[in-house]
């Protein structure tokens, strides 16, 4: 494609670090609507005839069947999946073939099939965010009113609902779609025409190649337009920030499996055994979905690095930027598929959460804050008296709710029986009425509202 000026061809060791075609043959579908969207534009604008516009279509349409049917054959000497197509495409029509590359570059050519990669991806993990919180909207609503021990420092801290848990995530989810979303916008752009990096002579129209390809409208410079990856490495933050959400959650459904915890179980399908244990159910999904935030954090890191310090506008370091964004493709589309199995299937053990629920004098906030409505205690004085009811708790071994009265009244005589009605588990989710609360009611309305935010998508 570039022999002109050289005597030889490339020591293997060059083709080896070159060669890109093992990992860029995943461009072929933009690759080639790329030309194509090029090939009759230059046909329409006149800088080629129609008929090779036509002829080079039909070329390209049957690489673009014989790449999908596996006839394909590959090539490292062709080096990357532009140059493949390309000389597959001599082979086929001859001589018009090599009047495709008028007015174009690969780095135009490449940063307009990577960016309608992206793109796609993106449109992709937008909608696979949207089954995860369909999975989780769907156990909030059944688990509404189901008590847990809500958690600060993994220490027992107040008890809310597993429906609230559960929307917790699906908050995280919407915000993950809210920045897969404003990558999107940003991205699409067409960089198509920039050529190599300062536009050409050719009276080409990229307005209508934008158009053709499903871009909103055409970069406006063209060094820029080769240079830049930040779609790449916005869709990689998005990724790794959705899969650390992953992470929690996993790590969450790691804890409530073990019999310690055992308030979810996990089923036969989202689970493993043990080649020597027979009694084990251990959940490898949820700790692979954990782990695989490794790499796609790593991606985001590794394609940082590799941007950073490059001079304007392409260098071939940038040919290093697919084989990561391809990973943290794969790794979160199976991340969240898992999860959003798991989230499903999940049985959840109500009776043992709700157990745990009032462990660790969970309603101490609720004491306290009685106090204060009832006795008029500034608060400080109520945290203080409720401290000392849980060390007397505590030396005797019972619940806050198991003290008798007369212990209460012997820390502050003022505590009445009614006091009793605000230690259950019950109350306190029942008490925690304000916008965003853990109330049963509330959880609800805002299942509700996330239900209805979905349905209007
Ligand atoms: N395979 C190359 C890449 O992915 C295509 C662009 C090559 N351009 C060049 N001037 N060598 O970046």
């Amino acid at each position: 494609m570039w022999g002109g000026r050289f005597a030889s061809g490339p020591s293997a060791i060059m083709e080896a670090i070159n060669a890109s075609i093992d990992f860029d043959k995943r461009l072929y579908r933009e690759d080639i609507a790329g030309s194509i969207a090029h090939a009759e534009m230059l046909g329409r604008q006149g800088i080629i005839s129609t008929a090779d516009a036509a002829e080079i279509r039909q070329g390209l349409e049957t690489i673009r069947t014989e790449i999908t049917e596996g006839r394909f054959a590959f090539s490292k000497a062709r080096e990357d999946i532009h140059m493949n197509v390309e000389a597959r495409l001599a082979e086929l029509i001859g001589p018009a073939a090599g009047r495709l590359h008028t007015a174009r570059s690969r780095n135009d050519q490449v940063a307009v099939d990577f960016r309608l990669f992206v793109k796609r991806a993106a449109e992709d993990l937008d909608r696979a965010l949207r089954a995860l919180q369909e999975a989780l909207l769907a156990r909030a609503e059944e688990h509404a009113a189901t008590v847990m021990p809500g958690f600060t420092h993994l220490q027992a801290a107040q008890p809310v609902t597993f429906g609230h848990h559960c929307l917790a995530y699906v908050e995280m989810a919407g915000r993950d779609r809210g920045r897969v979303r404003d990558a999107i916008r940003r991205m699409d752009e067409s960089p198509l025409g920039a050529a190599a990096l300062a536009g050409t002579g050719f009276p080409i129209d990229r307005h209508a190649t934008a158009e053709a390809l499903g871009f909103r409208e055409p970069t406006r410079n063209s060094l820029d337009s080769v240079s830049d990856r930040d779609y790449a490495l916005e869709f990689l933050s998005a990724a790794a920030i959705c899969a650390t959400h992953l992470s929690r959650l996993a790590e969450e459904i790691v804890i409530w499996s073990t019999p310690q915890f055992d308030f979810v179980r996990l089923s036969d399908a989202f689970s493993t055994g043990s080649s020597i244990m027979p009694q084990k159910k251990n959940p490898d999904a949820a700790e692979l979905v954990r782990a695989k935030t490794g790499r796609i954090a790593g991606s985001l890191v590794a394609l940082l690095t590799i941007m950073k310090g490059l001079p304007l506008s392409y260098s071939k370091d940038m040919q290093e930027d697919k084989e990561q964004v391809f990973d943290a493709i794969d790794s979160l589309a199976l991340a969240l598929a898992a999860m959003t199995g798991m989230v499903s299937d999940l049985q959840v053990n109500a009776a043992k959460m709700r157990a745990a629920a009032g462990a660790g004098f969970s309603t101490a906030t609720d004491l306290a804050d009685w106090l204060v409505r009832e006795l008029g205690l500034p608060f400080r004085e109520a945290h203080h008296v409720t401290g000392r009811v849980v060390a007397l708790a505590e030396e005797r071994r019972v619940a806050l709710e198991d003290l008798p009265l007369a212990d209460l009244r012997s820390i502050e005589a003022r505590i009445g029986q009614e006091i009793y009605s605000v230690l259950s588990v019950d109350a306190s989710v029942a008490s925690r009425t304000s916008f965003g609360g853990t109330a049963p009611d509330g959880v609800r309305a805002q299942a509700a509202a996330w239900r209805e935010r979905l349905a209007s998508e």
